[in-house]
C-alpha cells in the first residue's frame, strides 16, 4: 500500500484549523498541526481526531507545538499560516514586522526537518512572506508559493456570479499581482462559461465589482470585527496543495517568483501557473494591454516596497 501523504499546517489558527478538516474530508493525508500555542494546535487536531469515525477517515491528525519541529518530518507540504492576522482598519502592511519574524522561525524548521517540501505560504503581508520563506529556506524556485490569487479570483467570482444572477462555478476570471488593493482583476480574460460579462453586467456594475475584490479581504475584516477571513483562504489553499499531490496540473493563480514573466525579476507576483508534482511547473503569460500594464506595474511596485522592508 503507498503510504499517506504528510500535510504540515504551520499556524493552527483560523485558516490552520479549517484546512485541516478540509484535508481530512478530501482524505488528502495525514496531517500535522502546528503552533505557538501548543494547546492549540493538540486541542484542534485531537477534536479533528474526533470527528473520524463519523467521516470514515483514514488520515490522521496530530498537533504539535514549535519547540519540537521534528513533527513536521519529511512531510510533503507544509501550508504556513504562523503569524497575525489583520484588525480593522489594518493594511496588510501594517503585519510586516511581526509576522516576517514568525516566517523567519517557521522557514528554519521546515528546512531543517521537510527540505523537500512544497510550501504554499498564506500570512501576509503575501508577497514578501512568501519571499521571506524563500530567501530562508533557500528552496528551489518552484518548490515555495504564495497562495492569494486563488482566493481573490474566487472572490470575483462570486461577487460576478451574484451580480449576474448566475452561478459562481460558471465564471471564469483572472486575477493578476500582488496581494494588496491594487491586485489587477483582468476584465478582458473574465467570461461567463466563454460568454463576455458584458453581456451580463453594464461597464460600471464591473468597475464596482473590481474595485470590491480589491477590498474584499477588508469587507470581512470590518465585518467580523477580530480576524480576517478563513473558510474561502483555507479551501484556496488546499486547491493548491491538492493539485501538487494529486499532479492535477491545474492552472491557478498564485504568487511564484518571476524570472522576467510579465517584465519582472526577482520579486514573487501573482500570475497564472500550472501547479504539478514538480510544485510550480510552469508560469502562463498572457498578453496585456497599456492599461493592464500599468495597472500590473503599480501593483508590482507595490510588492517591491513591501520585500524591500523585509531587508532580505
Ligand atoms: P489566526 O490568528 O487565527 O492564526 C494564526 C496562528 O499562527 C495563531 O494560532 C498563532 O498562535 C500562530 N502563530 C503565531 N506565530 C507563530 C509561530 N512563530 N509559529 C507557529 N505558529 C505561530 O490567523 P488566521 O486567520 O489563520 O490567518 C493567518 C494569516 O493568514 C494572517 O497573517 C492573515 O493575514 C493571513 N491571511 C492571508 C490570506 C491570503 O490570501 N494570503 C487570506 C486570509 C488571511
Ligand atoms: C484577505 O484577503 C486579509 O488577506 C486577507 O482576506
Amino acid at each position: 500500500m503507498a503510504a499517506r501523504n504528510k500535510i504540515a499546517l504551520i499556524g493552527a489558527g483560523q485558516i490552520g484549523g479549517t484546512m485541516a478538516l478540509l484535508c481530512l474530508q478530501r482524505q488528502l493525508g495525514d496531517v500535522v498541526l502546528v503552533d505557538i500555542m501548543e494547546g492549540v494546535a493538540k486541542g484542534k487536531a485531537l477534536d479533528l481526531q474526533e470527528t473520524r469515525g463519523v467521516l470514515k477517515a483514514d488520515a490522521s491528525v496530530s498537533g504539535g507545538g514549535v519547540a519540537d519541529y521534528t513533527v513536521i518530518k519529511d512531510a510533503d507540504v507544509c501550508i504556513v499560516t504562523a503569524g497575525v492576522p489583520r484588525k480593522p482598519g489594518m493594511s496588510r502592511d501594517d503585519l510586516l514586522k511581526v509576522n516576517l519574524e514568525a516566517i523567519t522561525r517557521v522557514a528554519t524548521g521546515i528546512k531543517q526537518h521537510a527540505p523537500n517540501a512544497f510550501v504554499i505560504v498564506v500570512t501576509n503581508p503575501l508577497d514578501s512572506m512568501v519571499y521571506a520563506m524563500y530567501k530562508v529556506t533557500g528552496f528551489a524556485r518552484n518548490k515555495v508559493v504564495g497562495m492569494a490569487g486563488v482566493l481573490d479570483t474566487a472572490r470575483f467570482q462570486y461577487f460576478v456570479g451574484d451580480a449576474a444572477g448566475v452561478a459562481p462555478q460558471d465564471v471564469n476570471a483572472l486575477v493578476l499581482g500582488g496581494h494588496g488593493d491594487d491586485m489587477v482583476p483582468l476584465l478582458r480574460y473574465s467570461s461567463i462559461n466563454g460568454a463576455p460579462l458584458t453581456k451580463f453586467l453594464d461597464r460600471a456594475k464591473l468597475d464596482a465589482i473590481v474595485e470590491r475584490t480589491r477590498k474584499g479581504g477588508g469587507e470581512i475584516v470590518a465585518l467580523l470585527g477580530t480576524g480576517s477571513a478563513f473558510y474561502a483562504p483555507a479551501i484556496s489553499a488546499v486547491t493548491m496543495a491538492e493539485s501538487y499531490l494529486n499532479d492535477s496540473k491545474r492552472v491557478l493563480p498564485c504568487s511564484c517568483l518571476l524570472d522576467g514573466q510579465y517584465g519582472v525579476s526577482g520579486l514573487f507576483v501573482g500570475v497564472p501557473a500550472v501547479i504539478g508534482k514538480a510544485g510550480v511547473e510552469r508560469i502562463v503569460e498572457v498578453d496585456l494591454d497599456d492599461a493592464e500594464r500599468a495597472m500590473l506595474a503599480r501593483s508590482v511596485e507595490s510588492v517591491r516596497k513591501s520585500v524591500a522592508e523585509t531587508n532580505l
